[in-house]
């Protein structure tokens, strides 16, 4: 499987693996609860009925993972400080131990600063979230900022949007539809003075993490055309173009709250860099009339759209289509669609679900994605990292602990939460050692 051994890959590019605070730490007592605790605990949320009140443990085993990733030889590591902890007595003597242990064994840190755990006591219904964030940001800052040079503000405002104040199938169980547009204009503004605060505390390096998914319209139709364009905007160019260009797609920008003119000035600060998670691409067409599936849940009937489903490709166990060349277009869609106004790019997520240790899904999956991350870059785009998507088994939000995306195999059962690196942890470490 996957024998040939990768392209190369231009000098000095980050190689990591990435995790969130939220999926791994555990250690919940040791910090004020977010939004997340509390989803957790309504019946029925979450698909295995588990919480993260444990997790991996990282909290207690954080030396085991920087173990594994100067392991795979990986030179940086994605991780993201948990606001909440942040707040807690103590709790950023953990991320200072974290990017200690990090550095000496040689791997960069790379933290993201909101994954999604919010402070149960806020809501990014209010702008004053915003202002939070910044404050809660340049304390981070004053603390490991001598250390650390590359950050990372938001995780995925589009997601966090959607699925957790659109949809209510994450946290804080929302289900506000088009209402839910107020959230990301906060989260773009909060990344925005993010960015501020952090330049003005020294940082050199700063990034955002963002999902894209090309959209793919069912046909050449002009009802399907249009519904996947509406699609790309609310997933895609609502939260990629006020961040490069400065301003919201048509139709948007009079749907969001407050002065956004001037608050466009503020989500559009220059970024060092532009990150990507991308995972697969979606297929979408006119409304059906009937609720269609986007991954393992329903969205509702009544949208001016509907998801398909990707046939003729292979399915990871989340169902998510296995289609490399998304990637390709992703980031030549990018280039093409933002010009010079696209700093050079990092993919800071991609990866696969899969159970058991001997992952051949996984290596094949990690190659083709490897290749056609490579062939972007042949094409022009400047690319300078990749992150797995994780480096162990996790939380996976509201499917808890059933989907696998780890390098590593976690025994959500032992006490000490086992890792067992897989068969794709020692495909991807050789593969790196031939990068050298
Ligand atoms: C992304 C999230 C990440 C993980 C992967 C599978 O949307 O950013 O936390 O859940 O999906």
């Amino acid at each position: 499987m996957a024998a040939d051994a990768l392209p190369p890959f231009p000098p000095g590019f980050l190689w990591g693996a990435s995790t969130s605070a939220h999926q791994i730490e555990g250690a919940v007592d040791a910090r004020g609860p977010s939004v997340w605790d509390v989803f957790e605990a309504r019946p029925g949320v979450i698909r295995d009925g588990s919480t993260a009140a444990v997790a991996c443990d990282s909290f207690h085993r954080h030396r085991e993972d920087v173990a594994l990733l100067a392991g795979l030889g990986m030179n940086a590591y994605r991780f993201s400080v948990s606001w909440p902890r942040a707040d807690s007595p103590g709790g950023l003597d953990h991320y200072e131990r974290l990017v200690d242990d990090l550095l000496a064994a040689g791997v960069r840190p790379v933290p993201t600063l909101f994954h999604w755990d919010l402070p149960a006591s806020l809501d990014w219904l209010d702008r004053d979230t915003a202002a939070r964030f910044a404050e809660y940001v340049e304390r981070v800052a004053a603390r490991l900022g001598d250390r650390v040079h590359t950050w990372i503000t938001l995780n995925e405002p589009a997601e966090h949007t959607v699925l957790g104040h659109a949809l209510g199938v994450h946290a804080p169980g929302r289900t506000l539809l088009y209402d839910a547009l107020p959230v990301a204009h906060h989260q773009l503004l909060a990344h925005g003075l993010a960015v501020r605060a952090l330049r003005a505390a020294g940082a050199t390096d700063v990034g955002i993490a963002a999902s894209h998914s090309p959209t793919w319209p069912l046909t050449g139709d002009e009802a399907d055309l249009a519904a996947a364009d509406h699609y790309d905007v609310l997933m895609n160019r609502a939260f990629s173009d006020p961040l490069l260009l400065g301003r919201y797609p048509e139709g948007l920008e009079q749907l969001m709250p407050g002065d956004v003119a001037a608050d466009l000035e503020v989500v559009s600060e220059r970024l060092d860099w532009y990150g990507v998670n991308y995972y697969a691409p979606s297929l979408v067409g006119a409304p059906t009339g009937e609720k269609s599936a986007y991954g393992t849940f329903d969205v509702p009937a009544g949208l001016p759209f509907a998801l398909h489903e990707i046939e003729d490709r292979p399915r990871t166990a989340f169902g998510w289509p296995v289609v490399p060349e998304g990637l390709t277009q992703t980031l030549t869609g990018l280039r093409d669609r933002y010009g010079d106004r696209l700093p050079p790019v990092m993919i800071t997520e991609n990866g696969c679900s899969y159970p058991g240790l001997d992952d051949q899904e996984r290596i094949a999956y990690l190659d083709s994605h490897l290749r056609a991350l490579h062939r972007a870059i042949e094409e022009g785009v400047d690319v300078r990292g990749y992150f797995v998507w994780s480096l162990l088994d996790n939380y996976e939000w509201n499917e808890g602990y059933r989907q696998r995306f780890g390098l590593v195999h976690v025994d959500f059962d032992s006490p000490e939460r086992t890792r067992t690196p897989k068969a794709s942890y020692a495909w991807l470490r050789d593969a790196l050692r031939a990068q050298r």
